[in-house]
């Protein structure tokens, strides 16, 4: 059974998950953590920024990885995961240095995957993973299908992801995702998988009682040794 912790609401919810990764930096200085964008993480990279202006030791060496990107979006699109990353943690914390991530704007999008690619295998694995949860269960942008790709890949955006509220903010539409593939996320070495109100609430039920199946990539999260959920009441209560 999956581990999973309930919190009243999002900012509580923000506030557990926060705190959680601020102490496993603590702990850990020079984690490599993997970041998704979305609007379930944004509550709690606000609060992990407020707490590593007040601790700056926190951020001193740390590593950031951008789990996923919309392709074919200029990079200060306000649509892109880009553009939340780093007007949230990156630029206000000056991580940039050690901040690795897909250009969504390559015309060459297979070298950027190849990129990314070589880097995590040079530098992984993703000591800390911070995941949201996809309305059709997908994790990053490995989406449902017959087969997962184990590393940084191209994505065929499904049509659920194309309806993702992210994109009503932006200019352009994408043509592609690129995303870590799964093998990136389950060989991390701790995984926290934040899921936040009505909308979650099937995904989440479906997660705890799923098989183990690529038409769910989320269930891959079965397979990880140390994982953990943490939801609000909204998206925890089960009818
Ligand atoms: C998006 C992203 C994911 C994100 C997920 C959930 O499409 N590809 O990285 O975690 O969907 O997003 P949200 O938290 O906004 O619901």
């Amino acid at each position: 059974m999956l581990p999973i912790r309930v919190f009243s609401d999002y900012e509580a919810l923000s506030q557990a998950a926060a705190d959680w990764l601020t102490g496993r930096l603590r702990a850990r200085p020079d984690a490599l953590v993997c970041l998704a964008a979305g609007s379930t993480p944004a509550g709690t990279y606000k609060r992990l920024a407020q707490q590593s202006t007040r601790e700056p030791s926190l951020v001193a060496q740390c590593r950031l990885i951008k789990l996923d990107e919309w392709g074919g979006l200029s990079m200060d699109d306000p649509a892109t995961c880009e553009y939340q990353l780093r007007n949230t943690l990156v630029d206000p914390l000056g991580l940039s240095d050690r901040y690795i991530a897909f250009d969504g704007h390559s015309m060459v999008p297979e070298a950027e995957c190849a990129r990314v690619a070589d880097w995590l295998k040079q530098n992984g694995p993703i000591d800390l993973c911070v995941l949201g949860l996809g309305v059709n269960g997908h994790l990053g942008f490995n989406e449902p299908a017959d087969a997962l790709q184990p590393h940084a890949h191209i994505a065929k955006l499904s049509a659920h992801s194309l309806q993702h509220p992210m994109l009503q903010q932006g200019f352009q539409r994408p043509t592609h995702g690129l995303t870590l593939g799964i093998a990136d996320i389950v060989q991390s070495r701790e995984v926290i998988l934040l899921a936040s109100g009505n909308a979650k609430r099937k995904q989440i039920r479906r997660l705890l009682n799923s098989d183990i199946t690529p038409v769910f990539p989320a269930s891959f999260l079965h397979l990880h040794p140390a994982v953990r959920l943490f939801c609000d009441e909204a998206a925890a209560t089960i009818e």
